[in-house]
């Protein structure tokens, strides 16, 4: 079981002399067991990757935990690294490598032994379609095959927790598909996984339960039946819209 718990961030933004703070995330709790997919709604600037690197250990709550079980994020942040793989838009793969050669690097990093790093391999390389081009150099692949090999690497050491920011962001929907299948299998093993998105279709037919946030705050939580129920909407975008359009019933 992953919970959130009265998670907020604030950032300092230095201008001048002056310091300005920025409340990206306010007070959020979620929860997510496993086999369940977690999609995380909200327009640009909501908090939604900010939450994600709380979650995955990258930054540090301004207060609130975050806990996989017994342990929470700011006393075991080593036992969350090793728990969780996450996958941002921010990932750099050097383009001298190829996807099989990062998987060995990151395998070890992991501290995995080579027998184990082979056998992750081969499965990751087949579910996800890859093994066309795992000895090509990463600056000769397209959009999609990097970001398979991003999904890849984040997954080497089969984590329990997937944390995933905008996984299908640019993909052909092809890919898209290949990559949103993976995640349903992960669940499907028993696996958290909590996704953001901008797609409302993907996040609708994907994901068990949803948090909408907007301006840092979570609005609507729930399956969709829940965060339909008693309103005049009958899907997710409708309710996302009448959040964030100006004149919506919840501006
Ligand atoms: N490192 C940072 N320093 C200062 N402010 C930040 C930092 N990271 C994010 N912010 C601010 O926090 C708020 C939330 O940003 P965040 O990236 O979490 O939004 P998001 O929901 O992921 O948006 P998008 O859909 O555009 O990816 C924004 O106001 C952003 O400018
Ligand atoms: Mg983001």
């Amino acid at each position: 079981m992953l919970r959130v718990e009265g998670l907020s961030k604030e950032f300092r933004n230095a201008r001048g002399r002056s310091a300005k703070m920025v409340q990206a995330v306010k007070n959020l709790s979620f929860q997510c067991k496993p086999g369940e997919i977690y999609g995380l709604l909200g327009p640009n600037g909501a908090g939604k990757t900010t939450t994600l690197r709380c979650l995955s250990t990258l930054i540090k709550p301004t207060s609130g935990n975050v806990f996989i079980d017994q342990y929470n994020v700011l006393e075991h942040g080593q036992i969350f690294r090793s728990k969780i793989g996450f996958l941002t838009s921010d990932m750099k793969l050097d383009g001298y490598f190829t996807p099989d050669y990062m998987m060995d690097w990151f395998g070890k990093l992991n501290k995995m032994q080579t027998s184990e790093i082979d056998e992750r391999k081969e499965k990751l390389f087949v579910d996800l379609k890859m093994t066309d081009f795992i000895h090509k150099k990463i600056d000769q692949l397209s959009t999609g095959m990097k970001q398979k090999t991003a999904v890849a690497i984040s997954l080497i050491h089969d984590p329990d927790v997937i944390i995933f920011d905008e996984p299908t962001n640019g993909l052909d929907i092809v890919t898209s598909k290949a990559v949103t299948d993976f995640l349903v299998s992960r669940a499907g093993a028993g696996k958290i996984v909590i996704i953001s998105t901008h797609n409302m279709t993907i996040a609708e037919k994907l994901c068990h339960r949803f948090g909408i946030l907007v301006e840092g705050e979570l609005k609507e939580e729930g399956t969709l039946s829940d965060i339909i129920e008693g309103s005049s909407w009958d899907n997710l975008e409708d309710v996302f819209f009448s959040y964030i359009l100006p004149g919506g019933d919840h501006v």
